[in-house]
């Protein structure tokens, strides 16, 4: 999912969009049954505020030689003025600093012929200087993923006619792999019922079922071992029974043990082994001509290929994965990133899930 906003809309408006698009994602995504689950969703004013007030103290202190063509000036608009604040890139790639020295501030120019050498204009998301800080350096936001997306929409908008308005997708193949005997959930319920679903039954049915006073969906822990069983496959793996969601909620996340969560872990482990020792691999017919294997996690993200963005102001695509933040990767300051609050869950593939967060809709400011 993404959302965005362009300049036609006036922040005040650019709210109720937000609370609007919400809205649906609730109805499209959740049933009825979560009951007393508050969720709200906020404008990081202060946040934006100060980030604004950095990014355009320092800019206009420029005091160096005048671009000395148009896209020097793009440049300085859309990366320099982003990236040299002292708590961004400015404190090490200055003048006199360390190699590349995109952000110097003795002469643009200079700056500019350095960050020439870590963009790549006509393809911004495969910049050196976004895989650099994508893959972990010096990120001036909680999030990595984040701040390469906000240097990417810089280099963008700095490119502004090379690459035109809208995102492409970039393909990038797989590593190669064999198509393996693997495991499959068998039918019937039967194997699943008389050894993982106990467990389940005894110690999370309060709320994991659908008939408990707060039911908690998924609903593995239903008294129908058949519906138990088709919310359970999610959380199982049964090539390996320790990567199950069963085992690692209990083990790593403390998620509700009934006792000591590495016991408990340890006896939903040895279910959920149990269960998948004993289904039999479905091998491969050796007759067949077979190709090479794809799993789903192989897959590319192509939310936004094609899609025109000139012009946008707040851009969220839901991508970060963890936290409590929604960040805007518009690249235009100030950021208006969203904070997350109540009874929500990330989801794989860019999103968040929402719940009854109707109850407690907080508007922020009009
Ligand atoms: C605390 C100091 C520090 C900060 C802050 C910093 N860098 Fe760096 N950067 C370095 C150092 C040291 C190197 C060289 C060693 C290395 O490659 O990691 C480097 C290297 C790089 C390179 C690689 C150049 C090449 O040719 O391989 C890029 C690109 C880069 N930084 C981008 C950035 C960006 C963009 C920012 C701001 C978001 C930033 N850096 C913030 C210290 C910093
Ligand atoms: C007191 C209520 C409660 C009990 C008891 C409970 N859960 Fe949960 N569970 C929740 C809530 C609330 C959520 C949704 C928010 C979250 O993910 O933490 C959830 C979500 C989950 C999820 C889905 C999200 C994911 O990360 O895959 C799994 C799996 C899960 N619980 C496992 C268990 C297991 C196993 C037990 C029993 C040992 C259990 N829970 C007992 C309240 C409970």
């Amino acid at each position: 999912m993404s959302l965005l906003l362009n300049q036609r809309q006036s922040y005040s408006r650019v709210l109720r969009h937000i609370t609007l698009l919400f809205l649906c994602v609730l109805l499209s995504a959740c049933g009825s049954g979560s009951g007393g689950k508050q969720a709200q969703l906020d404008l990081e004013a202060a946040a934006a505020a100060a980030s604004s007030a950095n990014a355009n103290n320092n800019g206009s202190d420029y005091s160096g030689p005048d671009p000395q063509t148009v896209d020097v000036q793009q440049f300085r608009l859309y990366l320099w003025e982003n990236l040299m604040p002292q708590n961004r890139c400015g404190s090490c790639h200055g003048d006199g600093g360390q190699s590349p020295s995109f952000v110097r501030q003795d002469d643009i120019n200079l700056a500019y012929a350095a960050a020439n050498t870590v963009v790549n204009l006509s393809s911004p998301i495969e910049s050196l200087m976004v895989q650099k800080v994508g893959g972990g350096h010096n990120c001036w936001l909680p999030s990595d993923s984040a701040c390469a997306d906000l240097i990417t929409a810089y280099i963008t908008n700095w490119a502004g006619n090379v690459v035109g308005g809208a995102k492409t997708i970039i393909l990038t193949a797989p590593n190669l792999k064999d198509a393996g005997d693997s495991k499959n959930f068998p039918e019937d319920a039967s194997l699943f019922s008389s050894n993982v679903h106990p467990l389940l039954t005894t110690y999370c049915a309060e709320c994991h079922s659908d008939t408990a006073v707060v039911p908690q969906s998924p609903y593995f822990a239903s008294a129908d071992a058949d519906v138990a069983y088709e919310a359970a496959k999610s959380k199982l793996d049964l090539d390996t029974p320790a990567n199950s969601r069963f085992v690692v909620r209990l083990g790593s996340e403390f998620h509700n043990c009934w006792s000591s969560c590495g016991e408990n872990s340890d006896e939903m482990l040895a279910a959920v082994s149990a269960f998948s020792n004993g289904i039999v691999q479905t091998s491969i017919d050796p007759d067949l001509v077979i190709s090479k294997a794809l799993q789903l996690g192989d897959g590319v993200l192509a939310n936004s290929g094609g899609r025109d963005e000139t012009n946008i102001v707040a851009l969220y695509e839901f991508k970060t994965g963890t936290g409590t933040t929604a960040y805007d990767t518009s690249g235009i300051e100030p950021s208006l990133n969203l904070n997350l609050s109540g009874s929500y869950e990330w989801v794989g593939g860019w999103g968040v899930l929402y719940c009854k967060w109707l109850k407690s809709v907080t508007p922020g400011h009009e």
